[in-house]
């Protein structure tokens, strides 16, 4: 059965910008995020794609608590993360860990691994003995395939791939239920990006955690995920099971990042779908459908009307007013 773990609603990021030195006068926002929905269930992994800029690791930094939400909700375990407070904060964050994109700033240069490793257990609200924390590290080492003796180590005597481990292995510390991976291997060589895809779902099976997986390449995240939901200037176009995106997808957006993405495509077979301009800025962004400069679908409703994000069956969701006749292309 299903449970779901993180249930994010309406979710909004503005950035207001404003102008002048003295009388700041707020001219307009950044939507970084501006209505995200969609569910993490235990043990499956939610993957989030979209173009540079679509507000992907702003949604992140939301649910780390790492940015303050401007509307909508972020549910965890059945409770609204921002009325935690005091030990259940705490505990709140040992819970949901996250890996960036670049091992090397966010691993402290001057730390030794086994502190860097060790930093969110010390922290956590029933921090264990020192000879549980020895033991608990050295589990995480092999579990992320590192040498024992990594732990006396420093960050710059590892490569880039060894590094993501070492994030890893810290993110594991705590014993988290969901891990938010933004980006985790797009710092790193081609040649080393599958071991470690491969590394964080032999990870997800043995423990049964959850990931929200935030990447630019659908078919990275699409050979990860249980889910996969489509990011769009803040907000999301079209979620579907991984299997059912890449064989039915329904919104404009998703095909032409189908078509481009997989030559061999059923969507691309008929023609590659190439969209006419760029992504617009979220600063002010288009009205309504915030695709529609771009879609070769647009009509008036467009950018007058937003479409509802409705589920089209078995948790299939689509943000679009043509859905049906969109079915049969
Ligand atoms: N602190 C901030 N202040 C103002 N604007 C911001 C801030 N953080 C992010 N933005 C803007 O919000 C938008 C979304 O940024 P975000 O980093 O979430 O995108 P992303 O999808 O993660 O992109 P990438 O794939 O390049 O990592 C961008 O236009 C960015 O410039
Ligand atoms: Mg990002």
């Amino acid at each position: 059965m299903t449970e779901e773990l993180l249930a994010v609603r309406d979710l909004k990021k503005h950035f207001p910008v404003t102008k002048g030195i003295i009388f700041m006068k707020e001219i307009g926002a950044i939507k970084a995020v501006d209505g995200v929905n969609f569910t993490v269930n235990r043990g499956e992994t939610f993957g989030l794609v979209g173009e540079s800029g679509c507000g992907k690791t702003t949604t992140a930094k939301l649910i780390l608590l790492m940015e303050r939400i401007t509307g909508g909700t972020i549910h965890y375990k059945g409770r609204d993360i921002s009325l935690l407070r005091g030990s259940e904060l705490k505990s709140h964050r040992g819970s949901v860990q996250a890996v960036f994109q670049d091992p090397f700033s966010s691993l402290s240069p001057r730390m030794r691994v086994k502190d860097i490793i060790a930093e969110p257990i010390v922290v956590s609200v029933n921090a264990p003995s020192k000879t549980a924390v020895k033991e608990k590290i050295a589990e995480l080492l092999q579990l992320v395939g590192l040498r024992k003796d990594a732990g006396d180590l420093y960050p710059h005597e590892f490569s880039g791939g060894q590094r993501q481990r070492i994030a890893i292995a810290r993110a594991l510390a705590p014993d988290p239920d969901l891990i938010v991976l933004d980006e985790p291997v797009s710092g790193l060589d081609v040649s080393i990006r599958a071991q470690i895809m491969n590394l964080l779902r032999d990870i997800q099976d043995r423990l049964g955690i959850s990931y929200l997986l935030i990447a630019h390449d659908l078919p990275v995240v699409q050979h990860m995920s249980t889910w996969v939901g489509v990011m769009y200037l803040g907000t999301l176009v079209e979620i579907a099971g991984s299997e059912e995106l890449n064989e039915n997808p329904v919104h404009p957006y998703t095909k032409a990042l189908l078509s481009a993405a997989l030559p061999h495509h059923p969507a691309h077979i008929r023609e590659e779908i190439i969209l006419p301009g760029e992504v617009p800025t979220p600063f002010n962004p288009p009205e309504a459908c915030k695709f529609h400069p771009r879609c070769f679908r647009a009509r008036d409703i467009c950018s007058s009307v937003p479409p509802l994000f409705r589920d089209i069956g078995g948790g299939h969701f689509v943000a679009c007013h043509f859905i049906d006749d969109l079915r049969k292309i």
